[in-house]
């Protein structure tokens, strides 16, 4: 099938090289020329792993090519997927969905005969709706829209598109749903479901995806401003309810909380979409999970203000400065924004990240950059571990011990071997756990 993929963003470059892993004749549309030079040289803009290797072989095969502007041939693609990004708009929670109606009414304005655009953006809901009209117009015919919402993760983008839990479709035309099935057919024949459903709902379904997410992490995080002052520890208590199926044990790992590109800004997307309808009070409990979200990276900053008195001068060390592990995105980092604050309290900050250090260019000047661990750690009075990639883990407490001026660490992740770090002497505090030495 030939697809157009517009928008080459985490969720495009991904979504085109899994389409393009499937067989299908992909074309890639970015209007941005430093990431289309990039692409069309065989180069990922942003680390992602496994993706790099995937688009090198699927570029071999001639199944994907880039371009900056749509042509008669991208023109004529069967199935056209929107990608562009939602930010949040600059000074309001609601979705930016501009780069959306600029694709696809570029689009409407290329294609010329019977076309299918499938939404991959999260958008507010009703966005669908009002996009076809506009597209229609456009077009002069009725352009068929359908809703094809992503849960792809980043650190396991490429798995997670190729074998998803579900396909989500929502769609006025069963004609889009048979083109969907006949492009995800290797996903399907694999046991993945594809839920027809109305528009509205599929908008809905992912918003309300990472709202229930962002909920469940915060609700572990609020537990664990109530373990801190009740001497509990919330790494047990979050085994111990997580044991219960019908809690589960994933995304209930306390710490700093949740940052990245989605579920902060689609909690306050959909704080402002569901009171432009009038059911604000529905959902104005995200407001909460938002707080206690940013009130984990306040208790960082305390901690350290507690342990290390006036900030002024001091050597703090921050080890992971990207939103999560294995991905080098910064926006909305929990743990460079704490990097951030101690520095603007003074403290002399170095940030170590294995992959993210790429993506701060020249910003924040403020920020020492260490390219080693253990450079970063010389004469550090304190240590934050902020994203707990894998080398963090298994750093030798012993030996690290002996180029740090202090050994006092904050795990920001509730990472590490609590046990092993006291032993070798560290004073190691955790977020919400009982540990304090
Ligand atoms: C999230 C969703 O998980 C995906 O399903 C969705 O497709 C994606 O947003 C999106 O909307 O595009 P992502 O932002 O890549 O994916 O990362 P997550 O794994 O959800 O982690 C988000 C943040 O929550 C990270 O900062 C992570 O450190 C934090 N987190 C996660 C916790 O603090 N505790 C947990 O238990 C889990």
């Amino acid at each position: 099938m030939k697809i157009g993929v517009i928008g080459l963003g985490y969720l495009g470059v991904t979504h085109a090289v899994a389409m393009a892993k499937l067989g299908h004749e992909v074309i890639g549309i970015e209007s941005d020329r430093e990431k289309l030079k990039l692409l069309s040289s065989g180069k990922v803009p942003f680390f992602e792993p496994g993706l790099q290797e995937a688009l090198i072989d699927v570029t071999k095969t001639g199944n994907l090519s880039f371009q900056e502007k749509h042509d008669r041939n991208s023109a004529s693609c069967q199935l056209h997927f929107l990608c562009v990004g939602t930010p949040q708009e600059i000074g309001s929670y609601a979705a930016d969905t501009s780069h959306v109606f600029a694709a696809a009414e570029e689009l409407a304005r290329v294609v010329s005969e019977y076309t299918i655009v499938v939404g991959k953006s999260t958008v507010p809901v009703g966005t669908a709706e009002v996009l076809r009209g506009r597209m229609s117009e456009l077009a002069g015919f009725n352009v068929i829209v359908a809703w094809n919402p992503e849960f792809l993760r980043e650190g396991t983008a490429l798995e997670d598109s190729l074998n998803p839990d579900r396909i989500v479709v929502g769609s006025w035309d069963s004609a889009a749903v048979e083109k969907l099935r006949e492009a995800y057919k290797p996903i399907l024949d694999n046991g993945t479901p594809l839920l027809a459903l109305d528009v509205p709902t599929a908008e809905l379904v992912k918003v309300a995806a990472n709202s229930f997410l962002a909920t469940k992490i915060s609700f572990i995080n609020a537990m664990a401003e109530v373990a801190e002052v009740a001497g509990a520890d919330i790494v047990d208590l979050a085994e111990a309810i997580g044991m219960d199926e019908r809690i589960g044990k994933k995304f209930l790992r306390s710490g700093v909380g949740f940052g990245g590109g989605c579920l902060p800004k689609d909690i306050r997307g959909f704080l402002s979409r569901a009171e432009e309808l009038g059911v604000g009070a529905a959902v104005d409990f995200l407001r909460n999970v938002d707080e206690v979200n940013l009130r984990r990276r306040d208790r960082v900053v305390e901690l350290a203000q507690q342990e290390l008195g006036d900030l002024q001068g001091k050597k703090i060390l921050v080890l992971g400065i990207s939103f999560k592990p294995d991905s080098d995105d910064l926006r909305d980092s929990p743990s460079l924004d704490v990097a951030l604050r101690l520095s603007a309290l003074g403290a002399k900050v170095r940030v170590h990240d294995p992959m993210a250090l790429g993506s701060l260019g020249d910003r924040y000047p403020e920020l020492e950059r260490a390219k080693e661990i253990e450079t970063g750690a010389k004469d550090a009075e304190l240590i934050f571990l902020g994203t707990e990639w894998s080398e963090y883990k298994s750093i030798d407490p012993a030996s690290f011990g002996d180029l740090v001026a202090n050994k006092l660490i904050i795990d920001g992740r509730n990472v590490l071997d609590v046990a092993a770090w006291q032993a070798a002497g560290w004073r190691l505090i955790a977020l919400g756990r009982n540990v304090h030495n």
